[in-house]
């Protein structure tokens, strides 16, 4: 009798324990989560710091995370470094992540070299990865990848990519994606079309006075969540309401859809009544929405996939990506006549177009073919197959995992910089640059080169660090980065000076339609560095530029100008000023006027060439 009592209450506590900790695993969840918005960064830390003083590892882990990156509370580089390699020995997978951070990027103090360093840092993200940190399975997913091995590049970026399936909802994809300092093709700051909280109230006030359009564009910066305001679906739904009321259409159609993506508890039964409105009013764009609807049934109205798919149809003509999502899933329905393969080719078209869940779908369906042929017995055929299936499979896989929660660290970096926290924005750049954004390629390297960040002690450090992420955007297409690879090249700053490979880099730029490459292309060849000296060609160049970007009036202006001064000295005095060699050359950066007129050596030895030119020829006419 002992003996099952004792039984029991082991069992009990067994219950207790396991319920406990599902409760605090999904608290953590939570907490990690909130860790990537701006808004709730400081509670996420509050719950991970309560745990952690009870000794959780997991939680210690976690912050030592935000700790490194500055989220939710105040940066410490040495504190993260200190903390994350005590707990590395003892297990927490978060420790490892940022263990592989601080040592990709050179942040540990140790005198390894830069192979040394990358391969202790994969070794901790492979740690980590194994312990489901999504992450680290993107860095591995990334890492195996650049080696060519997709298929083990494929089973981590698919674990990330389901974690991030299992929770992004159907409409996450019309949040505003987050911001970022700068362009990626342009080298000033972006200025932003995002309404200030004062022009926010503005449209409230004039919502109020009877302004109906004003209530429209409130309730959309509402829905979208633009950072000074903040996202409150029940408020934009209110708006939406009064417009739709004033029979604006837009509003009819977008509040049917909040209440079909069950964004928020409908106040009226009357979706179908607005879409039906919307449409007898001429606004096709409901269409989509009337899909939606009659593809599961909403209310009283009951599902109907005849409908559904006569409304998808219309969407679909319409340009809706959804549309096409939902039409694969009514392909998908068992009730529907159609197939998978039939639902397969509409979400390859809406996956093309950027939409996540109908990515994941495609990428899904590759894995399992790929699964398939992996039991067959005839090898050789199919494994070229296989290939060829995870080459397709892969960049579907990381564009889901890129959606995830943490791409809004970018959104925290850019209020970071603007508060003055350089370091903090680097630390968030350098982790979303090693995850692959385009985006923070180009901000990381920025901030790395406008100095002032003061993460690196040595110019050289920073530098290295530099050439790594300018080279990610090079080689993701971003002329920019091939513009800074140039330059780099040009100065000799983090490599060693070569004009040639300046050179190439410039070309790639104007091959891909910047001006400014142009502009630095035609100013080789006006000089003959690092290609050969053509002065027809660098003219074609050097108008292209003015024609790529009419800003580069002034600069092309005074290029040409100078160009033609040059050739008129040397037909006339017989001196070739391109042969010699004791000119500094600067590069000028087309968008930034001050600048293209500060090679002041340039502007001086115009000033002096055309005095000399003036003087000539009216001393000439004298003499005549
Ligand atoms: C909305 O349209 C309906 C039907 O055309 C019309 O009866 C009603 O007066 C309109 N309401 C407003 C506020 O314009
Ligand atoms: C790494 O940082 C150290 C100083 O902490 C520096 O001496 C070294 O040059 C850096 N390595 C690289 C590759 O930049
Ligand atoms: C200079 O460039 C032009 C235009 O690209 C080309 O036709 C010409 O052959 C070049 N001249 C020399 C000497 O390479
Ligand atoms: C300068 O003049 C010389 C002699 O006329 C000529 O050979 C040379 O090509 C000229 N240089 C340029 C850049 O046009």
């Amino acid at each position: 009798m002992w003996a099952r009592l004792t039984i029991g209450i082991i069992v009990l506590v067994i219950k207790v324990r396991s319920g406990e900790v599902a409760e605090w695993r999904q608290q953590r969840e939570k907490a990690v989560d909130a860790l990537f918005h701006q808004q709730e960064a400081a509670w996420g830390v509050e719950v991970l710091q309560q745990a952690a003083s009870q000794g959780n590892l997991d939680a210690q882990s976690d912050l030592t995370l935000a700790h490194l990156l500055g989220i939710g509370v105040t940066q410490d580089i040495a504190g993260a470094a200190a903390s994350s390699s005590s707990l590395v020995s003892v297990g927490g997978a978060r420790a490892h992540t940022t263990q592989a951070l601080l040592l990709s990027h050179n942040l540990t103090g140790s005198s390894l070299t830069q192979q040394e360093r990358q391969n202790q840092a994969v070794s901790h993200y492979l740690l980590a990865a194994i312990n489901k940190d999504p992450l680290a399975q993107i860095m591995v997913g990334g890492h195996y990848w650049s080696g060519g091995d997709c298929e083990a590049a494929l089973q981590y970026l698919r674990r990330a990519a389901t974690t991030v399936a299992d929770t992004v909802s159907d409409e996450a994809k019309s949040r505003t994606p987050p911001r970022y300092i700068w362009d990626e093709d342009d080298t000033t700051l972006m200025t932003y079309q995002i309404p200030s909280l004062d022009e926010f109230q503005f449209l409230e006030y004039s919502a109020m006075t009877g302004d109906h359009e004003a209530a429209l564009r409130a309730a959309i910066i509402l829905y979208k969540g633009v950072p000074d305001v903040g996202y409150d679906p029940v408020r934009a739904a209110e708006y939406l309401r009064q417009a739709a009321e004033a029979n604006i259409t837009t509003a009819m159609v977008m509040l049917a859809a909040m209440h079909l993506h069950n964004t928020v508890t409908p106040d009226r039964d009357d979706t179908l009544d607005l879409l039906q409105t919307a449409l007898a009013f001429g606004d096709k764009t409901a269409h989509t929405y009337l899909g939606l609807l009659y593809l599961k049934g909403y209310g009283d109205v009951p599902k109907n996939l005849g409908k559904a798919k006569k409304h998808l149809q219309q969407g679909i003509k319409m340009g809706s990506v959804e549309a096409f999502y939902l039409l694969g899933k009514l392909y998908e329905d068992p009730d529907s006549s159609g197939s998978v393969e039939e639902a397969m080719m509409m979400w390859e078209v809406s996956a093309m177009f950027g939409h996540v869940p109908s990515a994941f779908k495609v990428a899904e369906n590759y894995w399992q073919k790929m699964t398939k042929t992996a039991f067959t017995v005839v090898k050789d055929s199919t494994s070229a197959l296989a290939e060829n299936w995870c080459h397709k499979a892969l960049p579907l896989y990381r564009m889901t995992a890129l959606s995830g929660s943490w791409q809004y660290l970018q959104e925290a970096a850019y209020d970071d910089y603007r508060r003055g926290l350089y370091s903090s924005a680097l630390l968030k750049y350098l982790l979303l640059s090693d995850m692959g954004y385009t985006s923070a390629h180009v901000n990381a390297g920025r901030l790395l080169d406008s100095g002032v960040t003061g993460v690196y002690s040595s110019v050289e450090a920073a530098q290295s660090e530099a050439l790594k992420v300018w080279q990610r955007a090079a080689d993701a297409g971003v002329a920019a980065g091939q513009l800074r690879l140039g330059d780099m090249y040009y100065y000799g700053q983090g490599v060693p000076l070569d004009v040639i490979a300046a050179a190439q880099h410039y070309s790639d730029a104007a091959k891909m339609g910047s001006a400014q490459g142009m502009f630095n292309m035609a100013n080789m060849k006006e000089w003959g560095q690092g290609v050969s000296q053509n002065i027809t060609n660098a003219r074609m160049l050097y108008e292209a530029a003015l024609e790529a970007s009419p800003d580069a009036y002034v600069p092309v202006g005074l290029a040409l100008f100078r160009m033609n001064l040059l050739l008129a000295v040397n037909s006339t005095l017989g001196l070739d000023i391109y042969a010699t060699n004791w000119l500094p050359r600067k590069r000028s950066n087309l968008f930034s006027s001050l600048d293209a007129l500060l090679p002041a050596w340039d502007v001086a030895l115009m000033v002096v060439l055309t005095i000399v030119i003036v003087v000539m020829v009216t001393t000439g006419r004298y003499r005549r």
